[in-house]
Parts: structure tokens; sequence; C-alpha cells
């Protein structure tokens, strides 16, 4: 880890290629997922469960719809599984890593039929739909992007979702700055740098809140519901 990545770190050609290898050899289970942290898995969803559902419901003022959801950065499909099919009628799933996309069916089992489209891309690449989504789900995966890119990104979303629609984003915390991690080659932003970054591709936050009871000694963990 080191503090405070130069720009040069940021849009090198090589932070995008050292990401791609990392995740290349990484074992496509919950585990590789999760950094060696398999058994936050749990926890992670019923936090997860317990931000959105409110939208889902109609206790938040405009109803979010049920139809369709994009698990981004999706690896084998882990929040696909346990998140977004039991809530929506169908996921498609965006994901730059081959190997995990060809896992994912065995991974979700059941619910694999419901899984739409599985698009093998760079999120720094990637279109969505126009007006498709009713949610967008971003987690553990915006690190890899450049600020520049993460702004576009953030703004195609946008044109991706619905009406009442919601982009989602939950991801690691910094106490301050960005933290550049050389092992995957991600960056760890903290709440000021990610609200900058929402505010810049034109997004309001509607709602945020802390990941609770992860074990001490990891990054704090924050959900943003944003349109
Ligand atoms: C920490 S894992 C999280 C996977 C999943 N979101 C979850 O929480 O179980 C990060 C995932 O992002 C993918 N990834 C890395 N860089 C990416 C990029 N630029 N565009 C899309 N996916 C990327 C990796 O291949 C890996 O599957």
């Amino acid at each position: 880890m080191m503090d405070r990545p130069s720009v040069d770190q940021m849009t090198k050609e090589s932070f995008y290629n050292d990401a791609k290898e990392y995740w290349q050899n990484i074992p496509s289970t919950v585990d590789g997922m999760l950094g060696g942290f398999g058994k936050i898995s749990g926890e992670d969803i019923n936090g997860s469960l317990n931000f959105i559902k409110p939208f889902l419901t109609g206790a938040w003022a405009e109803r979010v719809g049920s139809n369709r959801a994009l698990d981004c950065g999706c690896g084998i499909g882990r929040i696909t599984k346990h998140l977004l099919l039991p809530l929506f009628q169908q996921v498609d799933m965006v994901e730059q890593t081959q190997k995990f996309l060809d896992e994912a069916d065995l991974f979700i089992g059941e619910g694999a039929s419901r899984v739409g489209q599985k698009i093998c891309s760079g999120l720094q690449h990637f279109k969505p739909r126009l007006e498709h989504y009713d949610v967008i789900w971003c987690q553990w995966v915006l690190g890899h992007l450049t600020d520049e890119h993460l702004v576009d990104f953030l703004k195609r979303a946008k044109t991706g979702l619905t009406e009442n629609g919601i982009i989602c984003v939950k991801e690691n915390i910094a106490k301050s700055g960005v933290v550049f991690d050389d092992q995957d080659s991600s960056v760890t932003r903290s709440k000021a740098e990610l609200k900058k970054i929402f505010a810049l591709a034109g997004l309001t936050i509607l709602k945020e809140a802390d990941q609770k009871r992860f074990p001490l000694g990891l990054f704090a963990v924050r959900m943003y519901a944003l349109r």
C-alpha cells in the first residue's frame, strides 16, 4: 500500500494492465472475489439488502422497479446470486475477466436462467442500454477506474437507468485522499473524493450508509444510492 498515487499511476496503461493480470490469476471462488475474506460475504449481502429494500418496497418516496438490475464488476456473480436475483426478474452482468463469467452459471445455480446478458468488458469501455435498468449495482470495482474514467462511466450508467432507477455504489473508504494498492492495482478513495466524482458525474446522493459488523482491520465500507 502506498499513500497518494501520482497522477501517473492513475492514468498510465499499467494501472489497467496490472489489474487485469492480477484478476486473471485469482481463483473463481467467493474467497477469490473477496481477497480471502469469503466469510464476510453473508454480512455484506445483509447490509446491502437492508440498504436497498426501502427503495423497492415503496418505503422510499418513489418506488424503484424490480424488473432489471445490472451487476458491475460482478466477478463470478456473488452479488447477482445472493442479492440481485432474489429481488429482480432479470440481472445482467458486466465483468472484465472472462473466466469469472465462465464460472457464473455453475456458481449461481438455479437462478442462472434469469441472468440475461453476460458482458465481458472493462467498465471504462462499457455503455449500458438506454433507460434499461432499475438498479445498477457497482461494488468493490470502481477503484479500478481512474477518476476521469469513473466520472464518464457514471455518466453513462445514469443514461442506463429507468425513470425511478438508481445507481448503488458500495466501496471501501480511505480516511483521506486516495490510497493506491499495488497488489491489485486499484485505488481506495475517501468519502470526499467519491463525492467529488459523483458531483462531476451529475449524480445526487439519495441515501448513504456504512456497512456494519465487518471485522476490525478492514477498510470502512460505505453504500451510496445515486441518481
Ligand atoms: C473485488 S472483486 C469484486 C467482485 C464482486 N463485485 C463482488 O463483490 O463479489 C473485483 C472484480 O472487478 C473486476 N474488475 C477489475 N477491473 C475491472 C474493470 N476495469 N472493469 C470491470 N471489472 C473489473 C475483477 O475482475 C473482479 O471480478
